[in-house]
């Protein structure tokens, strides 16, 4: 019996210095989140400025080191994005169409933690919903055509109103704040894109675009984007392409690179083969790639004829995306549609030709017809007079018979 209490007392002072110790670790090395996280909207169309302070439970210690790590959901990479900074400010990008979420703990490392991080085990969050009313355009694609000028479309929305009045505006880092589009690209009367010719865009650093407006029902649903003008290249079209056969019976497809601003060692190709056979039907359809403007191949057979096409786009060593340029004129070996064994009239012309017969035919049939029915009118008409004084007379007499 005596032995309980004793063993009470033992159970109290493990357990205050639990206590003590938990206190220790409590005081000294566990730190609250942030607060007072707050996004600021510079107008920057999607370049938010997130801020906070420290806990205001944190109590200056000395050889301390206090940082914060700031996480966010970024949209476009769908996933999140971490960093560590000792600043109690940060700016990111964030698409405005999809929520903006933000999360900061808070951190202490150095001489007061010996050594080791700690992190709050709580987090400060802000989560910031889009404006999400109204319609929005479709589809805005912005192209610079071949480097030397920008130029950004987007679709029309069936449920946009033809009267609605449709903004674009932009932003990059050199500018204080967002400028409207310099030239819109007007089609049956609407504003359907933006020509940034007269304007220089940066590259290499985030361009930040809306697309907004206002109808009768309010204002539109926002369309944001943000790009690099080096990954919205479409290169121009290949207009100077040659074909030659080399003494051994091999084609050689040789080609320039579009006069621009493109640098040529960053081009890739496309060559596209057809193959058509003397009767007219494609018997090969080829895709090559290369890097060279130059290509050989073995030589197709006496009676076929090959045809080429080139096209190119930015090489993903030297951009992130790139769009392909449009087809050139193809350039046939032999240059000539080669003589088929029976010339026949093209498709289309046969059908002509009939209805040309037919009208005629038909026209002949009818003034012959028009002919022959005056021609016997003529000589009814001649005839016609007699009978009818025949009929009158008899019928008159038959009258007079019946009042008698
Ligand atoms: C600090 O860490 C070292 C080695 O990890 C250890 O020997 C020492 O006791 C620690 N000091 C404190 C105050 O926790
Ligand atoms: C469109 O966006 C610009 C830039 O943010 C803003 O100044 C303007 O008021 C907006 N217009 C409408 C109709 O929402």
């Amino acid at each position: 019996m005596a032995s309980k209490p004793w063993l009470t007392h033992q159970a109290a002072l493990i357990s205050l210095l639990i206590l003590w110790r938990d206190s220790v670790i409590c005081t000294g090395l566990a730190v609250d989140p942030p607060e007072d996280l707050v996004i600021l909207d510079h107008g920057h169309l999607g370049r938010l400025e997130l801020t906070w302070s420290p806990p205001a439970s944190l109590v200056d210690v000395p050889d301390c080191l206090l940082r914060y790590q700031l996480e966010y959901f970024n949209t476009y990479w769908d996933s999140w994005s971490a960093i560590r900074t000792s600043s109690r400010s940060y700016s990111a990008q964030f698409d405005l169409m999809k929520d903006v979420r933000v999360r900061v703990y808070t951190l202490l490392s150095g001489p007061c933690t010996n050594g080791t991080l700690i992190k709050s085990t709580k987090y400060t969050e802000v989560v910031q919903k889009p404006s999400s009313t109204g319609e929005a355009v479709q589809d805005v694609i912005c192209v610079f055509h071949n480097m030397e000028y920008m130029e950004c479309k987007w679709g029309r929305n069936p449920k946009i109103l033809a009267s609605s009045q449709l903004n674009l505006y932009f932003w990059h880092k050199e500018l204080e704040h967002a400028e409207e589009c310099p030239k819109y690209i007007i089609s049956d009367g609407v504003r359907s894109g933006c020509d940034f010719t007269e304007t220089s865009l940066p590259d290499f650093t985030d361009i930040n675009l809306c697309v907004n407006g206002s109808s009768f029902d309010g204002p539109l649903k926002p369309t944001f984007m943000s790009l690099q003008t080096q990954n919205q290249v479409k290169p121009g079209t290949t207009d100077k392409l040659y074909l030659h056969t080399n003494p051994d019976m091999q084609l050689e497809i040789q080609w320039e690179c579009p006069v621009g601003g493109v640098p040529e060692d960053c081009l890739e190709w496309e060559v596209e083969h057809n193959q058509e056979g003397s009767d007219g039907r494609m018997t090969l359809q080829q895709i090559l790639t290369t890097k060279e403007t130059s290509i050989t191949l073995a030589s197709n057979h006496e009676n076929e004829r090959s045809c080429f096409r080139v096209r190119s786009k930015l090489h993903k060593y030297c951009v992130d995306k790139s769009f392909w340029s449009e087809w050139s004129q193809p350039i046939c070996h032999p240059a000539f549609q080669m003589k088929k064994d029976a010339p026949e009239p093209e498709w289309g012309m046969v059908p002509v030709y009939v209805y040309i017969a037919v009208a005629v035919i038909i026209m002949l049939m009818l003034s012959l017809c028009v002919w022959g029915v005056l021609k016997v009118r003529r000589s009814r008409q001649e005839k016609k007079p007699d009978s009818l004084l025949t009929t009158l007379f008899a019928r008159s007499s038959v009258l007079t018979v019946a009042e008698a």
